[in-house]
């Protein structure tokens, strides 16, 4: 729960890199995340090259903190594997959430930067990542110690919640 609450997007990152230990944890952590028909058609590319992160945040027009990000998670589906994209997508995105989660108890900063179902960034990405046909990016996470701090989440609202029928 307390990470739950204190997840938030962290957009400005320390110098220093992740450590590979941490980067698994994530992984298995995303690899956690349930998945229709139990198919598990997602696919990760852990990226921290500099130059490869640098690249990523010029495609992408809402995610120039990239450029101070030290790693970045792409995660995709396979569209082979799971031919139901609604489906590729809710999948991918409880991985996603569950990355941002697992980063928060460790203290890292992330923030989730939409790819899918913006076609030309769908586009961009795959080709910065040489990504197979039938793989589709879902979403960006950048990833990196964090230089700045935000308050612990405390939304509530009472009106978005319906009990038995609308
Ligand atoms: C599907 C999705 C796409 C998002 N895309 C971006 C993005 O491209 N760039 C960005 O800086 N933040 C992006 N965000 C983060 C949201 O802006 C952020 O979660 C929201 O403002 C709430 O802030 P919080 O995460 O600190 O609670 C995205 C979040 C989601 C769920």
């Amino acid at each position: 729960m307390k990470s739950i609450f204190k997840r938030r997007s962290i957009r400005k990152f320390k110098s220093e890199p992740l450590q590979e230990e941490e980067i698994s944890l994530l992984l298995k952590a995303a690899m956690a995340a349930p998945t229709a028909n139990n198919l598990r058609e997602w696919h990760f590319v852990v990226i921290d090259k500099r130059e490869l992160l640098d690249e990523l945040a010029n495609v992408h027009p809402y995610a120039k903190m990239l450029k101070t990000a030290t790693a970045a998670i792409a995660v995709c589906g396979d569209t082979v594997v799971q031919p139901t994209i609604g489906y590729v997508a809710v999948d991918c995105a409880a991985a996603t959430q569950n990355i941002l989660l697992a980063a928060t108890k460790l203290k890292i900063g992330s923030v989730w930067l939409g790819v899918y179902p913006r076609e030309q960034r769908m586009k961009d990405i795959a080709s910065v990542l040489g990504l197979p046909d039938q793989i589709i990016p879902v979403s960006l996470i950048a990833l990196g110690y964090p230089d700045e701090q935000k308050p612990a989440n405390d939304n509530w609202f009472a009106e978005k919640i319906h009990f038995n029928k609308w």
